[in-house]
């Protein structure tokens, strides 16, 4: 029996440069097109009822040629930005897929916040028109930057503009994406205004309410459904030429078309191909430049395990974390 490694938010950072998730992600995503990741919809536990508004989802994934299995355990506290403390918090536990030995525990907010950047750099790769250059971020938070971050690992050159409706968050996202990516962000308070003349838009807000127009979309627009409500509104949404997701399983039934797909004015069953299939190469996403696109990224859990299994094979080669031995 194996010990198992406990890892903090501080020693992950250091063992998984942030510049490294684009491609661990895309990695990921042609895994899971090639059929090689085993991954049931995510399972939400709702706990409103304790009077806050919280939430937890289980995100079991087993990514199979790496060897990587676990699950995420993660959830949304509303009340927690005006408290000072982050909105997501969460861990991640690897088991050993061949005798179930816990090989690590750890922070699970590190790899959340990083992996959901990437999805966002992957989807832009793979989607936005060719030779696309304005990115628009709606959501001025901590996913918000790490969006904006990978987006310039993997595109230097795009122009960023990130919007909100706290200017503070503006003035803060502004500064800290400059110093620590080296990125020069525009800032408006606008999110209508800021999309019109954007090739793709990512939508990373905590707004329980659709706030973007159709009128805000211009043909060829990529859109990024990434939240974990609506964001935008119905006729916006049906206006995209395309709905695509990164699992049909889990994009239908919460997010962005949640509310669209239950009402039968979006048929679950045209949710094809997921983003898998299309960094695998074995479908098409964008077929011309003027077709508007929403991807709708809910995210996966083997996303996290992946990147998990990647920091716990590191901590282990660097002798870094905590071992402790459960079973005894
Ligand atoms: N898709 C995924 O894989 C994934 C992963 C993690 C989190 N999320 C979701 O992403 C969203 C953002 O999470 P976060 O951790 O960045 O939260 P955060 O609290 O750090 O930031 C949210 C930002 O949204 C802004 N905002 C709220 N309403 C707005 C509106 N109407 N217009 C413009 N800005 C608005 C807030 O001012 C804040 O700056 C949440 O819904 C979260 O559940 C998605």
């Amino acid at each position: 029996m194996s010990d198992t490694l406990i890892l903090t938010h501080s020693q992950i950072e250091k063992l998984m440069p942030y510049s490294e998730f684009p491609t661990a992600i895309e990695t990921v995503f042609r895994e899971w097109g090639n059929g090689n990741v085993v991954m049931p919809p995510k399972i939400h536990l709702d706990m409103a009822r304790s009077g806050y508004d919280s939430w937890n989802n289980a995100m079991p994934g087993y990514v199979v040629p790496q060897g990587a299995a676990g699950i995420k355990w993660i959830g949304g506290y509303a009340d927690n930005p005006k408290n000072g403390l982050p909105y997501i918090r969460g861990v991640v536990t690897l088991t050993e897929p061949k005798n179930g030995d816990t090989l690590a525990f750890m922070d699970g907010v590190y790899i959340s916040d990083w992996r959901t950047g990437a999805s966002a750099a992957v989807a832009i790769k793979y989607l936005a028109r060719k030779g696309f250059k304005k990115v628009t971020i709606v959501g001025a938070g901590t996913q918000g930057r790490t969006a904006a971050a990978c987006i310039h690992v993997f595109f230097p050159e795009a122009e960023i503009t990130v919007a909100d409706i706290s200017e503070k968050n503006l003035a803060s996202f502004k500064q800290v994406v400059k110093e620590k990516y080296g990125i020069d962000a525009k800032t408006s308070t606008d999110a209508n205004e800021a999309s019109k003349d954007a090739d793709a838009i990512v939508l990373l807000t905590t707004a329980t309410k659709p706030f973007l127009k159709k009128e805000a979309l211009k043909p060829g627009v990529l859109l990024l459904g990434m939240g974990s409500y609506q964001q935008a509104f119905d006729d916006a949404i049906l206006s995209c030429d395309k709905v695509l997701v990164d699992s049909a399983g889990q994009a239908a039934h919460r997010g962005e078309i949640k509310e669209l797909v239950e009402s039968g004015k979006i048929d679950e069953k045209s949710l094809t191909p997921e983003l898998g299939e299309i960094v695998a190469g074995k479908a098409k996403g964008r077929t011309s430049d003027d077709e508007k696109i929403l991807i709708v990224l809910v995210g996966l859990g083997a996303h996290d395990v992946f990147c998990a299994s990647q920091a716990y094979k590191r901590a282990k080669a660097a002798g870094i974390g905590t071992a402790i031995d459960l079973n005894k």
